[in-house]
C-alpha cells in the first residue's frame, strides 16, 4: 500500500531567491540585470513570442552586450544546446535569460551551467549536480507547462543516448523567475492544452507519488485545482488574462514540486514516445496520463480520491468511486481541450510498444516513485491502453 506522507520526513526545496508573478511581472527582469552589475547577456529565446519586446529592449539599455539566440528547436538535442552555448562567443555570458517554453528554458540552464566551464553540455547529463555556475541565471516562461522556472531540473535529449536525459541540482535553479501571464496570451490553443495537462501530471504525480511530502502536497492539490478549473477556458479564450493566470500559478505549482518530489510513471512512459516519436512532452503525457492513473488507483485510492475532488469531482459511492471519477474528469478535460484521443493517431503502432516498455523502464529516476511498481508487462498493457 502507498506510505502516508508524513509530517516528520525530512525534504529539501530549492527556490529561485526572487520570484516575481503576475501581470507585467517581466518587466522586473531589466531591473535584476542593473542591481546585479551584469554586462553580457544571452538570452535563448523561442521565436514569436509577444508581450515580450519591451522587457528586452529595457533589459538591453541595463547591460553593456545582449545576444538574442531564437535557434533552439523543439525537443532540442545536446548538439543545439552546444550550438547555443558556441554562439555566444567569448568572454562567455556572465548572465543568461530562458525567454520561451520548457524546451528553451532548459537549453538555457543548460548553458548557463557550463557558461564559462571546461566541460560541456553532455558531461552534466545523467550524472550528479552540476558544479556550481559562473554565470546568473533569468527564466522567464512563456507558456504554462514545464515548472522549469522554478525547478533545478533540465531535460535534453541526448542523441548518442537516443533517450532525454536529464540534470538535475542546485545550479539549475535560476536566481530570479519572472511567472508573466501576459506572456501566454498569444499561445495557440493546441500548446496551452497539451502544456496545461503537463503541468496537471506533475501536480498528480507528485501528490500521488510514494515520496509525497505534506510540504508539497498544499502546491500540488491546489495546482489540480488550478489547471483543472482555467485549462478548458484558456484553450477557448486564450486572451482571458484569469485563465491564463491561474495556469501560470498552476504550473508553478507544479514546478515546485518537482525537486522535492519529482513525478512518476507517467513521465517515464512518456519519455520514449519524445524521443523515438519526436511527440510533444505535454501531448504524450495527455495521452498516458488515465491510463497509468488506472493502473495506478488501486495502491493509493486515497490520494486519487482527493486528486478527483480537486479536479471538482463530487464524492462517489466511495474512495475508488470517486477516484475513479477523477480519471473519467482528466479524460475529460483532455478531450474537451481538444487533444487526440490516443497513440495510434501520433503514429505508433502496437509493434513499437514492446521497445517502447523497455525504454520506458530504463526511466528507474521516475518510476521509484511510482505508488505501484511497473513491470515490462504492465507498461505494454498501459501503452496498448492508451494506443
Ligand atoms: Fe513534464
Amino acid at each position: 500500500m502507498h506510505a502516508p506522507s508524513k509530517l516528520s520526513g525530512p525534504v529539501t526545496l530549492l527556490r529561485p531567491p526572487l520570484l516575481r508573478y503576475g501581470a507585467g511581472a517581466v518587466d522586473g527582469c531589466a531591473e535584476f540585470l542593473r542591481a546585479g552589475g551584469y554586462r553580457k547577456v544571452l538570452v535563448v529565446k523561442s521565436p514569436h513570442i509577444g508581450g515580450a519586446e519591451a522587457a528586452i529592449a529595457a533589459c538591453g539599455e541595463a547591460v553593456e552586450s545582449l545576444i538574442i539566440d531564437e535557434s533552439v528547436p523543439p525537443e532540442p538535442d545536446v548538439a543545439a544546446c552546444e550550438a547555443v552555448v558556441r554562439a555566444a562567443g567569448s568572454p562567455a555570458p556572465d548572465v543568461v535569460i530562458g525567454l520561451g517554453g520548457g524546451s528553451v528554458l532548459d537549453v538555457a540552464k543548460l548553458a548557463a551551467a557550463v557558461a564559462g566551464a571546461d566541460y560541456g553540455v553532455r558531461d552534466l547529463l545523467g550524472a550528479g549536480p552540476p558544479p556550481p555556475r559562473r554565470a546568473a541565471l533569468v527564466c522567464i516562461p512563456t507558456t504554462s507547462g514545464t515548472g522549469s522556472e522554478v525547478s533545478p531540473n533540465a531535460i535534453l535529449y541526448d542523441e548518442e543516448a537516443k533517450a532525454k536525459r536529464a540534470a538535475i541540482g542546485p545550479a539549475l535553479v535560476p536566481d530570479a523567475a519572472f511567472v508573466d501571464p501576459c506572456l501566454t496570451l498569444s499561445l495557440p490553443p493546441e500548446i496551452t492544452a497539451a502544456t496545461g495537462i503537463d503541468a496537471l501530471s506533475h501536480c498528480i504525480e507528485a501528490y500521488t507519488n510514494l515520496f509525497a511530502h505534506p510540504v508539497i502536497d498544499l502546491y500540488a492539490l491546489e495546482g489540480v485545482r488550478l489547471i483543472a478549473g482555467a485549462l478548458e477556458r484558456a484553450v477557448r479564450d486564450g486572451s482571458d488574462l484569469e485563465a491564463r493566470a491561474a495556469l501560470s500559478l498552476g504550473s508553478l505549482y507544479g514546478g515546485y514540486c518537482l525537486g522535492p518530489v519529482n513525478t512518476a510513471a507517467v513521465h517515464a512512459l512518456s519519455y520514449p514516445l519524445g524521443s523515438r516519436f519526436r511527440l510533444p512532452h505535454g501531448l504524450s503525457n495527455s495521452l498516458l496520463l488515465p491510463h497509468v492513473l488506472r493502473f495506478n488507483i488501486s495502491a493509493a485510492p486515497e490520494r486519487h480520491a482527493a486528486v478527483a475532488r480537486a479536479m471538482g469531482a463530487e464524492a462517489g459511492s466511495d474512495i475508488m468511486a470517486t477516484a475513479e471519477e477523477g480519471v473519467r474528469l482528466v479524460e475529460q478535460l483532455s478531450a474537451r481541450c481538444g487533444l487526440p484521443k490516443g497513440l495510434s493517431a501520433c503514429g505508433v503502432t502496437a509493434e513499437d510498444i514492446p521497445s517502447l516498455a523497455a525504454a520506458a523502464l530504463k526511466v528507474t529516476r521516475l518510476l521509484k516513485n511510482n505508488p505501484r511498481p511497473v513491470s515490462q508487462a504492465d507498461a505494454e498493457q498501459i501503452y496498448h491502453q492508451a494506443l
